[in-house]
């Protein structure tokens, strides 16, 4: 019998890479292609969809043809994308209405401030499990359509459609269906959490029309059939990146947490069947659902900037020449010199979900070198990581005992020390760091039995390298407190 494979593609913040996973989970091949970041103005990031559909339906084949595979080998596709990522489209051309607006970008930030004193604000933040905030899609929908004359009459007759990335991939993978999953769907800010379906409420309350939001299915189980890029194939799963990390790192039972180190670092934990509110500034999200199944939750911390700033060191500032060269570069000094970076780049997420905010280097004296800052823009994951598990814990009233990391960051030994030490908590990454892909084919392999069950892909984690942690009590208590020192100087920046 010909051997059969699943295929990831991961739709995310800087590149779409397309993956082709065997039956134990490893990889065969990885293609990769970074799209264009458009920052038109202080605070806006865009997205050109177009661009980004044209990069799937080329890595696709690609991913094929270097593993040496054709498309009848794929028993299904698994699609996993940076979520909030709002993209309106023409329904009759299928021509994006403009650019697409990115999870980072802070454009909407006075508008949600005055949606904040609206009646029925606090009622919409419970239906959805969110707090209001520019990082969910609905706002910046609504952003479009009062931008644009006549687009709102157009979604009203349903000729605009809104899509974040995976509808947006789907529909053009399949000729025209127009549909999302649960979990990018509880990232809009439109879907009630508990009932799983678009909430009239919270449409109403963003002045977003129904007829332009796509239908929402479990993450598990066939959505279609790829007609172009993969023909043939059946698109098993979508997921949010961060929900098919959690998936790929098989914390499928309640209490189990990752954290993933991209773009921004997301920490989830898995908190069964019931939706969970926090009361420390997390989110309530569906972490994934199998077809017939009830949704599993999850209680999430998002960090907004944690791999950014790292870029921003390089691109902004031009103080190293790669990523990997941060590391180096940290390592020719001891210790931070006094010197912490807050990157409130778009406002600060978890806990804080302030808008307000805006990024500081705060200590800074004629004796802090750039080594010293290499050390800080890493110290800056570090600290975030803390508030989130602080939150966590918090909410829970259980003390995590462990952290499972993944991401592009974690081959950064220095930092995942750090975390260790800043968390007082063993850190431990897996052998497939690109878990992201890897749930994505987890999830879609299961819709169509090509993994029979949850257990089986458990037998698939292999823990890869471990971190305990080593820093002296006293140290890690007086720099948390000059970390939350540093914090404070972010708020309350735009007025
Ligand atoms: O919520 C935004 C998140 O999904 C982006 O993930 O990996 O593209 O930074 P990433």
């Amino acid at each position: 019998m010909t051997e059969r494979y699943v295929v990831a593609v991961d739709q995310g913040t800087t590149s779409t890479r397309c993956i082709v996973f065997d039956r134990q989970g490893r990889l065969v091949s990885v293609v990769q292609r970074e799209h264009h970041q458009s920052y038109p103005r202080p605070g806006r990031v865009e997205h050109d969809a177009a661009e980004i559909w044209r990069n799937v339906r080329r890595l696709a084949p690609q991913a094929l043809a270097e593993a040496g595979i054709t498309a009848g080998q794929v028993a299904a596709l698994g699609i996993t994308n940076q979520r909030e990522t709002t993209v309106l489209w023409d329904r009759h051309t299928g021509v994006p209405v403009g650019p697409a607006i990115v999870w980072q970008d802070t454009r909407t930030a006075a508008m949600v401030t005055g949606l904040a004193g609206e009646p029925g604000a606090a009622a919409v933040q419970e239906r959805c499990g969110l707090p209001l905030a520019g990082y969910f899609s609905a706002p910046r929908i609504r952003w479009m359509l009062d931008e644009t004359p006549g687009l709102r009459e157009r979604a009203e007759r349903g000729e605009v459609l809104f899509g974040t990335m995976e509808t947006w991939l789907i529909w053009n993978l399949t000729g025209g269906l127009h549909v999302t999953d649960v979990t990018n769907a509880s990232r809009t800010m439109l879907l009630d959490v508990r009932t799983l379906r678009w909430s009239a409420e919270a449409c109403d309350f963003f002045g977003v029309p129904m007829a332009m939001l796509p239908e929402v299915r479990p993450s598990v189980g066939v959505l279609g059939t790829a007609t172009t890029a993969l023909p043939g194939v059946r698109i098993g799963a979508a997921l949010g990146d961060q929900q098919a990390a959690l998936f790929g790192q098989t914390c499928f039972s309640p209490g189990e947490a990752k954290c993933t180190y991209g773009t921004g670092g997301f920490l989830l934990l898995n908190t069964g069947t019931e939706p969970v509110r926090s009361g420390h500034g997390l989110l309530t999200t569906v972490a994934y659902q199998l077809a017939g199944e009830p949704a599993t939750y999850a209680l999430e911390g998002s960090i907004a900037v944690t791999g950014s700033l790292v870029q921003w060191f390089r691109d902004g500032l031009g103080l190293i020449g790669s990523a990997a060269e941060i590391e180096t570069l940290a390592r020719t000094v001891d210790d931070n010199g006094g010197c912490y970076i807050v990157p409130a780049f778009a406002g600060l997420f978890a806990p804080h979900w302030r808008s307000d905010a805006r990024g500081v280097i705060a200590g800074l004296t004629s004796y802090v070198t750039k080594g010293h800052l290499a050390r800080a823009v890493l110290e800056a994951t570090g600290w975030q990581t803390r508030e989130v598990v602080d939150a966590m814990n918090a909410d829970s009233g259980l003390a995590l005992r462990a952290l499972n990391v993944d991401g592009g960051m974690t081959s950064n030994n220095l930092l995942m020390q750090f975390i260790a030490d800043v968390l007082d908590v063993p850190v431990v990454r897996p052998m497939v760091a690109e878990t992201v892909s890897l749930g994505a084919a987890y999830a879609a392999g299961l819709a169509v039995g090509y993994w029979p069950d949850l257990a089986g892909l458990r037998r698939n984690w292999h823990r890869a390298a471990q971190w305990a942690p080593a820093m002296d009590p006293a140290r890690r208590a007086a720099e948390h407190e000059n970390w939350q020192a540093a914090v404070e100087r972010t708020l309350g920046w735009i007025r």
